[in-house]
């Protein structure tokens, strides 16, 4: 699938202000600073469609974007990262929750995972309570410029990606679909793209 066209819509702080019209929505979550903004910017080839900072924190609500007239790409805030409050966090975790109860156009949810860091609790449990909902999710590792592809066997892309999926299936008895990115590499979008394309049509033929 090529994206012809990607247009913000709207930022909301609340799900019950999301556009209202039933179209196929994937949004992306994941810990703050992860790259979540970047990689939709990525995808959209639009390096100004999604606001990104180097500084955690900076997507505070929930942002609708429309790809090729006929679908959402969703930004979300990030839920946690080390200098937030826990007001803050809280806050963050309520608009999150309540927009992943209440979106039933939701398709799919894509974890961002820094391909750099071992397994997080947050993440997992994150993963589990989507899960609990019944709510689909995909994992995107992030970042993978920042790794050698071979180079050293512990910390290389494919040893990090093997100890997560060992710690995934230490908790779920099938793995998720994984994909690898790298946004300022453009490295992994045509394999996401072509994933989404694959459930949209499944979820227009219904
Ligand atoms: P919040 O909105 O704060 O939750 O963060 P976010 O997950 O949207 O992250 P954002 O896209 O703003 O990126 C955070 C930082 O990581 C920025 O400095 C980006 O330039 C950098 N970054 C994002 N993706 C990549 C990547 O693939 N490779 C590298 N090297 N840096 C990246
Ligand atoms: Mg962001």
């Amino acid at each position: 699938m090529k994206i012809k066209s990607a247009k913000f819509i709207k930022s909301s702080n609340h799900a019950a202000d999301c556009p209202s019209d039933f179209i196929p929505e994937y949004a992306f979550i994941g810990r703050s600073n992860v790259g979540k903004s970047s990689l939709i910017n990525c995808l959209c080839n639009n390096k100004k469609l999604a606001k990104t900072s180097s500084r955690p924190g900076k997507t505070r609500l929930i942002n609708h974007f429309i790809i090729n007239s006929s679908w959402y790409l969703v930004d979300l805030p990030g839920y946690g990262y080390a200098n937030a409050s826990k007001t803050e966090i809280k806050e963050f975790q309520g608009i999150i929750k309540d927009y992943f109860f209440l979106r039933k156009q939701l398709i799919l949810a894509f974890i961002l995972i820094d391909i750099r860091h071992d397994a997080q609790k947050i993440d997992i449990e994150f993963m589990k309570w989507l899960t609990t909902n019944n709510i689909a999710f995909s994992i995107i590792f992030t970042k993978i410029d920042k790794l050698s592809q071979s180079g050293n066997p512990n910390n290389g892309i494919e040893a990090k990606v093997g100890k997560y999926k060992d710690v995934i299936l230490n908790n779920w008895e099938y793995l998720p679909e994984i994909f690898l990115t790298s946004s300022t590499k453009h490295i992994g979008k045509e394999n996401i793209l072509f994933y989404i394309d694959k459930l949209t049509s499944k979820f227009t033929q219904k």
